[in-house]
């Protein structure tokens, strides 16, 4: 049965191979037996603070790599999340929701806060917002990478809590999770995840990165000292990882990468890797290049923006009359 499917990425530059086998590989796979709505999460992007130019950039950059990837603007919607201001208004509504307490048990607002005194409120109310865009399209089913499980987890409470004091309002999502792409860790040190903000660029592969870049990051990825090729996230990570990742993009079990490699050294399985990795990537940049300054991105972004707001007007308008707000809507 087609289902309904939102997802969104932050438009904040170095988009990585974790976000692409966590994230984008599944959105683009979803599309075809069902209604998906992929957003370009702008507003949560400046949680943190942003230049703006850099801003615009990046949001053409992931709008372009959504396409690059393999989503299709006939198949799914494609749209900014500021261009339908029903986010922020449902946003504010699911706040008088919400708890403080729940909200700071968040990890990621943790990790983001590092323990400060003092954050930006936007920081703190950042699940709230993104509970608001998979509720504001009755989205039956989310697509992320594992580190968002916790965030999904806070927009079910929200939405069931909402449903039992307000009546039936929302459709009460569940994440999907990919078992390869999970949760891709930093090559420099596999103990974290793979992140768009590292200061070390060999921490990440870039979808954009060169290849003599990419070799570069992988050759010197951190591995360990044993030197026998075996699948053990807990005494092995990095090479691990290395394996996971392999693993996502060739589509060939770990068991059999494991049996392959068994007799060989960590260099040629990064050497091959790479060129695993460079086969994946060419044929995605060459589209970005393509269609980064293309009409047809701009409009597939605004027609992406009108069916959206169509969808989310609708869910307004019950949430409206649920709570008991504004005249404007009495009587619909
Ligand atoms: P973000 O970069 O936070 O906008 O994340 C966009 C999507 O990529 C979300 O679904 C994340 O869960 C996913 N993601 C981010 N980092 C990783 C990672 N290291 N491994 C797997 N998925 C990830
Ligand atoms: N918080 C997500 C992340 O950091 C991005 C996001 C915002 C999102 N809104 C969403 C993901 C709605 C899925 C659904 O990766």
């Amino acid at each position: 049965m087609r289902k309904r499917i939102f997802s969104g990425v932050q438009p904040t530059g170095n988009i990585h191979i974790g976000n692409y086998l966590g994230a984008l590989k599944q959105f683009v796979e979803l599309q075809e037996d069902n209604e998906c709505l992929y957003c370009i999460v702008d507003l949560h992007s400046i949680t943190v603070p942003q230049a703006s130019q850099e801003l615009k950039k990046h949001i053409l950059d992931v709008a372009a790599l959504y396409l690059a990837v393999g989503l299709d603007p006939k198949k799914s919607l494609i749209f900014v999340q500021s261009d339908v201001p029903a986010h922020s208004e449902l946003a504010w509504i699911l706040m008088c929701n919400s708890y403080t307490g729940e909200l700071s048990r968040m990890t990621q607002f943790k990790q983001k806060n590092r323990g400060q005194a003092s954050a930006p409120a936007g920081l703190f109310t950042y699940p709230v917002l993104m509970a608001a865009d998979i509720l504001l399209y009755d989205s039956q089913v989310v697509p992320v990478g594992n580190d968002q499980k916790q965030h999904i987890e806070l927009t079910r409470d929200i939405a069931l809590r909402v449903n039992n004091t307000y009546g039936e309002t929302f459709v009460v999502p569940e994440g999907r999770y990919l078992k390869a792409g999970a949760r891709i860790m930093a090559l420099d040190d596999p103990t974290s995840k793979m992140s768009k903000s590292a200061e070390n660029i060999h921490s990440r592969i870039s979808l954009l990165d060169d290849p003599a870049k990419i070799k570069k990051s992988i050759m010197r990825a951190t591995t360990d000292s044993e030197g026998s090729v075996r699948y053990d996230l807990a005494e092995k990570p990095g090479l691990s990882n290395l394996l996971n990742i392999y693993s996502a993009f060739s589509g060939q079990s770990v068991d059999s990468l494991v049996e392959q490699y068994a007799g060989g050294g960590y260099g040629v399985l990064k050497k091959d890797l790479v060129d695993v990795i460079v086969s994946n990537l060419e044929p995605i940049q060459q589209h970005f290049n393509d269609i980064r300054h293309s009409s047809e991105l701009i409009s597939a972004l605004s027609e992406g923006a009108a069916k959206a707001k169509e969808i989310a007007q609708k869910t307004m308008v019950r949430v409206h009359d649920r709570f008991g707000l504004g005249i404007r809507r009495a009587g619909k």
